[in-house]
């Protein structure tokens, strides 16, 4: 997350608000060995996981693993935006806020990532400026006939796509974005030119808008970000929705529609989780808060995980069609691999949510009873089955058991009470079919949601990855490693932790240490003497904040001396990689090589290198 603040007032700011301090505010920690415990306030837990280094000022949840510094935990914790958590510290600090940074310098060293969301935004605002005038009334007058408040179309920022080929595209490039920023982004397709034939002259490359004549909904994250948009054709036509494909800045798996808003709400006691853009808007016209959906895809578990810190539980409100009750079932399983108690409402006679509301009202919505997941599993079998026949008592018997044994004995009771009536077998029976379907989840069935931890007083290794993660480089490009590849890898992450601590010589390491990119980057900016705790503040998601400050957590070695044995072992076992790497190379290069000077040399090297090996063993 990037600011405009100077980098300097901001570490500043954050050695002088301590972490441990913050932290206590909302979690009781106590100190054992050299890190801060506590039950970590992201996720529900009754053994403390949660861990904050006083030392390398990050937290770290083994459980969950979310992970940052002391901005980061406000902004999940109060959902701030970046901005309005430095102001607080700032606040908290008696720390005057300096003069935002805008100059050019930094126009140009802004990251792609930030000039992609940067057109984004100017293209939401094009968007949603073009619905009130001349050129976005047709997609005005549908949102209205849709039924839709101005209220809401300002709430939500809707807008429109004008018809012209390319107004969105030229207004763009006068704000100074680049067509390959705009391609990026999904926000324009480039046409190649095509050469002159017999037949046809030649045609110049051409750009043009990705959305054209639709009714415009952005897809907005937590923060703030325009990541994507929705565009709706106006009537009937095909697609019916045409979404920003993933970009950059956005993937349709991890977000969902209405972040924004959802981060607003305070106390909610649910989410809504719809499967319409329309849905989620119309739902909110009408008063429903909490409500947000997956972007025209199956729900993922990120997003599962994602949502999981808004509320307690979810409410899976799909289309009430064949296909909605579908989503439902795969999304309760979801769910339920997430540990997130969910909840299921039901809407009669094949309808939306949004369809729902506008024929019962706001009245009829808040009447609809939330049903348990096996109450929902239970009424869906029941209609895939023909209960009139003996064969499909059986059928429907065995599997409602089969739907309610995981369940405690007096939550079962009642489901009990019903497959006796629905089936008219006795109890007893039902008991023994039961004793069955007990005995298979004791054998076969894994016990549900094991959240991937580690033991906190195992936790004491330099950087408890590995056993967790499976084998993936740590970088971007995430691809399998051989065994020696990864002990390799393990002791970058590993020497990376060390040098983090600050206390080790500089010359300890070399660049060519770290192969990784994400982990060379890391490497130099700390040599350039960055903090841990202001490096967390650059991760762009979640998942790779979480993977950075694991990576940073201070190791649990006290003495400099032991930091520094394990750094040279560390070292060796990076330089010895690379060495026997290196042998494997030339000798390969040797093999197909004819030349004879090339052969000396490349024999001197082999030597040279095979020398280096030796005199480290
Ligand atoms: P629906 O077809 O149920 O649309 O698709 P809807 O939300 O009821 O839309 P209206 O009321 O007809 O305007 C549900 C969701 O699936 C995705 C969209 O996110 C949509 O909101 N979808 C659907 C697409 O991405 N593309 C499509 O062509 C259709
Ligand atoms: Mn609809």
């Amino acid at each position: 997350m990037a600011s405009r603040y100077p980098s300097a007032w901001l570490d500043e700011l954050r050695s002088r608000s301590d972490l441990v301090q913050t932290v206590s505010g909302y979690v009781a920690l106590k100190k054992n060995g050299r890190r801060w415990w506590g039950l970590c306030p992201f996720h529900g837990e009754k053994t403390a996981s949660f861990s904050v280094d006083e030392e390398a000022q990050l937290y770290y949840c083994f459980g969950c693993k979310a992970g940052g510094n002391v901005i980061t935990f406000l902004m999940e914790m109060d959902h701030l935006t970046f901005n309005e958590a430095v102001e607080q510290l700032a606040e908290r600090a008696h720390m005057p806020l300096p003069q935002m940074i805008q100059d050019e310098d930094y126009e140009r060293r802004r990251t792609q990532r930030e000039r992609l969301l940067n057109a984004n935004r100017e293209a939401a605002r094009f968007f949603h400026e073009t619905l009130f005038t001349p050129a976005g009334a047709a997609s005005l007058d549908y949102l209205r006939k849709r039924g839709l408040s101005d209220g809401v179309i300002r709430k939500f920022g809707l807008g429109a796509a004008p018809e012209g080929w390319d107004t969105l595209t030229k207004h763009l490039l006068e704000k100074g974005f680049s067509l390959e920023e705009l391609q990026l982004a999904g926000l324009t397709v480039i046409k190649e030119a095509v050469p002159a034939t017999a037949d046809a002259p030649a045609r110049p490359r051409r750009a043009f808008d990705m959305f054209r004549n639709r009714a415009i909904f952005p897809i907005i994250d937590a923060y703030g970000n325009v990541l994507a948009f929705g565009g709706r054709i106006l009537g009937k036509g095909e697609p019916k929705y045409l979404n920003t494909s993933d970009t950059p800045v956005f993937n349709k798996r991890k977000g969902v529609f209405a972040a924004n808003l959802l981060r607003k709400e305070r106390h909610l006691d649910r989410v809504i989780l719809v499967e319409g853009y329309m849905d989620v808007v119309s739902l909110t016209q009408f008063g429903v808060k909490g409500v947000c959906a997956t972007l025209g895809t199956a729900l993922t578990n990120e997003q599962a995980r994602l949502l999981k810190r808004y509320a307690p539980q979810v409410f899976l409100s799909y289309d009430g069609d064949a296909a909605g009750q579908h989503a439902i079932l795969r999304g309760l399983d979801i769910l339920k691999e997430e540990g997130v108690p969910a909840r299921v409402l039901d809407f009669p006679d094949g309808l939306d949510p949004d369809e729902f509301i506008r024929r019962d009202g706001p009245e009829g919505f808040a009447k609809l009873k939330s049903v348990t997941p096996e109450t929902y599993r239970i009424r869906r079998l029941k209609d895939s089955l023909d209960l009139s026949g003996q064969e499909g008592k059986v059928s429907f018997a065995r599997q409602a058991v089969a739907i309610v044994a995981p369940l405690e004995p007096v939550e079962r009771e009642g489901y009990l009470k019903e497959i006796m009536i629905q089936t008219g077998f006795s109890r007893d029976v039902l008991q023994a079919q039961l004793a069955e379907e007990l005995q298979k989840l004791g054998r076969a069935v894994p016990k549900p949601p094991a959240r991937r931890r580690v033991d906190p007083a195992e936790a004491v290794g330099v950087v408890p990855t590995g056993e967790t993660e499976g084998r993936e480089a740590a970088g971007a490009g995430r691809k399998k490693l051989s065994e020696a590849e990864w002990k390799v890898l393990r002791a970058q992450e590993m020497l990376l932790g060390l040098l983090a601590t600050g206390r080790l010589p500089e010359d300890l390491a070399q660049e060519e240490d770290f192969e990784d990119p994400e982990l060379k980057l890391i490497y130099q900016d700390l040599k350039r003497g960055e903090k841990p705790s202001s490096l967390v503040d650059r991760a762009p998601d979640g998942e790779s904040r979480s993977r950075l400050t694991r990576l940073l957590l201070s190791p649990a070695a006290g003495s400099t001396d032991e930091l520094m044995a394990m750094a040279h072992d560390c070292v060796a076992r990076i330089r010895h990689g690379r060495y026997e790497k290196k042998l494997k190379e030339i000798e390969a290069r040797l093999t197909n090589c004819n030349d004879e000077a090339e052969q000396l040399g490349l024999l001197a090297e082999y030597q040279s290198v095979s020398d280096a090996l030796r005199k480290m063993e």
